[in-house]
């Protein structure tokens, strides 16, 4: 079989992070990156070709796939430039700045039929979630009360990262579009979509002009409530998301990151007692490997070789999760206001 020939276009910390796994799937092999800060173009070592943009990466390469792993002020533009040059597209979350560039791209998309698009929601791969989703969806232990999702981190800009994260002319917004936005799609895939929902929304402790904090309350419109903060003063990185069942909960508690500082990865399920003692037999199960990047990587090669649909992170996956942020920061008149935000119907 004829390996599927990869550009990746951004060829920072993820861009190479995913270069690895790409390479080690039979599916795929990677032929050029590019990445502006290369000062010129070349051939690395090891075969793969360089250039400086986007432009010059689709015009010399014939490509069959591209993945998109650059800032979100070019994502749309260029997923978009792949999708009519007849690629399959792999672009990284969030999809874009704001809800009019996912759309965008989804306009494109549906003039290209034949070509899969998937965004990189990758927690859904991490085996603590497949396995609470499981437990969710066999119906075992009753409908959805509620949830409970905090994810937070130290910084806007973590040790070792660029600043464009703290730029809204380049981000488009802050801690809530680049890391909660793991824990809205999370949300959105425990308990589906959510219609009533109240925020606030602050940059009161670091001051860009990005959001460092936000608050959520979010409820289905079968009555099942969320409770979302998503943090850049969580001076204890923490990932959590617990879910209340009617005959338990599941605690997804760490989560399995490059940075090793969210904490072991664990699913506790605690089943229901009858005695309202409050101590009911729970069961913890620590996950000590991190499938997610390759499983992902994998799906996607699996979709591309059966022609079949994408299944997780499709671009409507990231048209409401995108959605779902917004009406989060509309959600607080003030934060609204203040950076002039028009609410996007998902
Ligand atoms: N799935 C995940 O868990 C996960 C984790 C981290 C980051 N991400 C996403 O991956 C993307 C990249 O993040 P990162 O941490 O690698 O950032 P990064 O800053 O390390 O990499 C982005 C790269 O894009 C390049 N770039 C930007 N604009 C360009 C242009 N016009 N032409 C050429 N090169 C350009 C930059 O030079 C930089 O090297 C972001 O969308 C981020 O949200 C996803």
């Amino acid at each position: 079989m004829n390996t599927l020939r990869v550009g990746i276009a951004g060829y920072g910390i993820v861009g190479k992070r995913r270069r690895h796994f790409i390479d080690a799937h039979p599916a795929f092999t990677t032929v050029a990156v590019c990445d502006r800060t290369f000062t010129k173009e070349g051939t690395m070592a090891d075969g793969v070709r360089y250039y400086r943009d986007s432009h010059r990466l689709l015009d010399a390469e014939k490509l069959d796939v591209l993945f998109v792993c650059l800032t979100n002020d070019v994502a749309a533009e260029v997923t978009m430039a792949g999708l009519r040059q007849g690629l399959h597209v792999f672009c990284e979350k969030p999809p874009g700045r704001d809800v009019a560039d996912i759309r965008a791209v989804i306009d494109v998309e549906s003039q290209h039929p034949g070509l899969r698009l998937k965004y990189g929601f990758n927690h859904r791969y991490h085996d603590s979630v497949r396995d609470a989703l499981a437990l969710v969806r066999s119906g075992n232990m009753g409908g959805l009360i509620d949830m409970k999702g905090v994810y937070g981190k130290s910084a806007i800009i973590s040790f070792g990262q660029s600043d464009w994260r703290s730029k809204r002319a380049i981000a488009g917004g802050g801690i809530l579009l680049d890391q909660g936005i793991h824990m809205v799609d999370l949300m959105r895939l425990f308990g589906g979509e959510f219609v009533d929902v109240h925020a606030f929304v602050s940059n009161r402790a670091w001051g860009h002009d990005i959001e460092d904090n936000a608050y959520a309350l979010m409820r289905t419109k079968d009555g099942a409530v969320a409770m979302l903060h998503s943090s850049a003063t969580q001076w204890r990185h923490r990932f959590q998301l617990d879910i209340t069942l009617e005959k338990g909960s599941l605690i997804l508690s760490g989560i399995l990151s490059g940075s090793k500082s969210y904490g072991a990865e664990t699913l506790t399920v605690a089943w229901a007692c009858d005695n309202g003692a409050g101590d009911p037999r729970e069961q913890t199960t620590r996950y000590n490997n991190d499938p997610s990047w390759a499983d992902e990587i994998a799906d996607f090669a699996d979709a591309i070789a059966r022609d079949r649909p994408i299944s997780e992170g499709s671009s409507d996956d990231a048209l409401k999760t995108m959605a779902l942020v917004y009406k989060i920061y509309c959600a607080d008149p003030e934060w609204k206001q203040k950076w002039g935000l028009r609410d996007a119907e998902g």
